[in-house]
C-alpha cells in the first residue's frame, strides 16, 4: 500500500522528488501580499497528559507558563513587524529610518481571516489570551472571529466570562465521548458535565463546538447519535467528530476497529446528521443550523506562532520547534523558533491546496485558478473526472463537492498522510527540538 500511495504522490505532483525539509530558513516571512491568511497559536501546556494524544504539549508548569506567554508575545511581535517593515518604507518613504514605534503604529495592518488558538490546553492560560489577542491586534485585522480549545474542565462561568472578555467568539471543548466506558478506554476521568451545561447557557458564543473521537470498538451509531444529541440540546451548535488516529509514538491500551467497521460507522453517522438536518461544513464537522463553525484546519495560508505550529504560504512551509525551552530560548536571542522550512514545487503546493481544500468538502476551480494563475481543469482534469466517474465526486458549475464515498477514501488517505507525514515529522521533533534536514519520500 505505502508503495502505491508513493507513487500516487509521485504521479501527482509529477516528480520522483520527496519532500525534502532543512533547517536553513529566511528570518524574513513574506506574507505582506498573501491573500486569506489565517492566524494560529499554539499553547502547549495541559493538567495532565492523554496518553493517546499526539500533539506537542507538557505539564502546566506557572514559571514555564510565564516565560512562554512573553517568548509569544515576542514571536508575534517579530513576525508582525516584518509585514510592517515593508509597508513603513513604503509610506513613510525613508523619514523614519530608526523604525520606531510610534512609525509602526502608522503602517496598514494585515488583515487575516480568523485566529485560533489550539493546544494543549489554551483555556489554562485564559489570564493571558487577552494580553496575547491584543499583541495580534496591533499587527492584524482579524475578520471571522476567534477561536478556543478548552478541556471540559475549564467550561465554568468565570473562565468564560473571562475569554468572552478577551474577544473570545468561537469555542471548542474536548469532551470525546459523554460515555464512561469510552472515557475510561481514553483514560479520561468522568466529570460533572452539569457544571459545563449550566455554564455554557450563562455565557453564549457565536459557536460551541465540541470534539468527539469515533471509530474506539465496541462503539456503535446509535452512541454517536446519542453523543451528538446531548450536545446539541446542551447549548452546543457545532460538533467534530474525529476518527481515532493511532500515532506510533503514543498508546492506548485497546484493540483498533477494523476498516470495514469505520467505514460502516461513518455512513451511518452521516446519514443519520443528513436526515436531521445537520450540515456538514467540512470532512469531519456538523453544524446544528448551517451558521456555527469552527474550523482552524481549512485554511489556504496561515502563520502559526508558538512551539509546534506551522505556517503555510504560497511556496513555503515551515514548522518551529517542539522544544517548549528551545522555543524560547531561540526567541530570547532574537531568531524565528523554525526548525524546519519546506519549498514545495509548483505542483507540490497545487496537491497540499487541493487536500486541504477538500478537507472543507469542496473545492472551487476559480479560487484554485486565482491562486496559481493556471487553470484547476488543465492542471488536474484528467484526475478529477476519473474521480467523478468512480462516484468519489460531484460537479457543479465550478465547484467540485465530495460525496459520501469520496469522504471516506479522504480519510482513508488522510490516515494514512498522518501516519506517514505528520507521524513521522512529529517523531523526528520531538526527539531533536533542531534536526538538520527531513526527507519523507
Ligand atoms: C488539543 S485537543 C482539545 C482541547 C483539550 N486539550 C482537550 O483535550 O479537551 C484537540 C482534539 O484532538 C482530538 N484528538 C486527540 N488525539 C487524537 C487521536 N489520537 N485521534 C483522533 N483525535 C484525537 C481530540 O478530540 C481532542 O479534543
Ligand atoms: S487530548 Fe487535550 S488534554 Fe489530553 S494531552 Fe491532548 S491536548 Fe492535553
Amino acid at each position: 500500500m505505502n508503495a502505491l500511495i508513493s507513487l500516487v504522490r509521485m504521479w501527482l505532483t509529477r516528480t520522483k522528488r520527496p519532500f525534502y525539509f532543512s533547517n536553513t530558513y529566511e528570518a524574513d516571512l513574506n506574507y505582506k501580499h498573501t491573500e486569506k491568511l489565517g492566524l494560529y497559536v499554539h499553547i502547549p501546556f495541559c493538567r495532565s497528559l492523554c496518553a493517546f494524544c499526539p500533539y506537542c504539549k507538557v505539564i502546566y508548569d506557572k514559571e514555564l507558563v510565564s516565560q512562554y506567554v512573553e517568548a509569544l508575545l515576542q514571536e508575534i511581535e517579530m513576525v508582525g513587524k516584518m509585514q510592517a517593515r515593508e509597508q513603513k518604507s513604503k509610506d513613510l518613504k525613508g523619514q523614519n529610518p530608526k523604525g520606531s514605534k510610534a512609525a509602526y503604529d502608522t503602517f496598514a495592518k494585515k488583515k487575516v481571516t480568523s485566529l485560533y488558538f489550539g493546544g494543549g490546553t489554551p483555556a489554562l492560560l485564559a489570564d493571558d489570551i487577552e494580553r496575547i489577542i491584543h499583541k495580534i491586534k496591533e499587527y492584524f485585522v482579524i475578520q471571522e472571529g476567534i477561536g478556543l480549545e478548552l478541556h471540559p474542565l475549564d467550561v465554568t462561568v468565570p473562565k468564560l466570562l473571562k475569554l468572552k472578555a478577551a474577544g473570545i467568539t468561537k469555542i471548542s471543548i474536548g469532551i470525546q465521548s459523554f460515555q464512561t466506558r469510552f472515557l475510561e478506554l481514553l483514560g479520561r476521568k468522568e466529570m460533572d458535565y452539569d457544571v459545563m451545561f449550566r455554564a455554557l447557557q450563562e455565557v453564549s458564543f457565536e459557536t460551541v463546538s465540541m470534539d468527539f473521537i469515533f471509530a474506539l470498538p465496541g462503539q456503535t451509531a446509535k452512541m454517536l447519535e446519542k453523543d451528538i444529541e446531548t450536545a446539541f440540546s446542551n447549548h452546543a451548535n457545532h460538533v467534530a467528530l474525529y476518527p481515532f488516529i493511532d500515532f506510533t509514538y503514543t498508546s492506548h491500551s485497546f484493540r483498533k476497529i477494523r476498516n470495514t467497521d469505520k467505514k460502516n460507522l461513518l455512513y451511518e453517522i452521516v446519514a443519520y446528521m443528513e436526515q436531521k438536518g445537520y450540515v456538514r461544513d467540512s470532512i469531519w464537522t456538523f453544524s446544528k443550523d448551517g451558521q456555527a463553525n469552527y474550523s482552524s484546519m481549512t485554511r489556504v495560508n496561515f502563520l502559526g506562532f508558538g512551539c509546534s505550529a506551522t505556517t503555510l504560504l504560497k511556496n513555503r512551509f515551515k514548522i518551529n520547534t517542539f522544544g517548549v525551552e528551545e522555543y524560547i530560548a531561540r526567541i530570547k536571542d532574537e531568531k524565528l523558533p523554525t526548525a524546519l522550512t519546506l519549498r514545495y514545487t509548483l505542483r507540490q503546493r497545487m496537491v497540499y491546496y487541493l487536500f486541504w481544500s477538500f478537507y472543507s468538502m469542496e473545492v472551487h476551480a476559480e479560487e484554485f485558478e486565482e491562486f496559481f494563475s493556471k487553470s484547476l481543469g488543465r492542471a488536474y482534469g484528467l484526475e478529477l473526472f476519473f474521480a467523478r466517474i468512480a462516484g468519489l465526486l460531484t460537479k457543479e458549475g465550478q465547484t467540485y463537492r465530495m460525496t459520501t464515498k469520496g469522504s471516506y477514501y479522504y480519510h482513508y488517505f488522510e490516515n494514512y498522510y498522518t501516519l506517514s507525514y505528520i507521524d513521522q515529522m512529529w517523531s523526528v521533533m520531538r526527539k531533536d527540538p533542531f534536526p538538520e534536514k527531513l526527507i519523507i519520500k
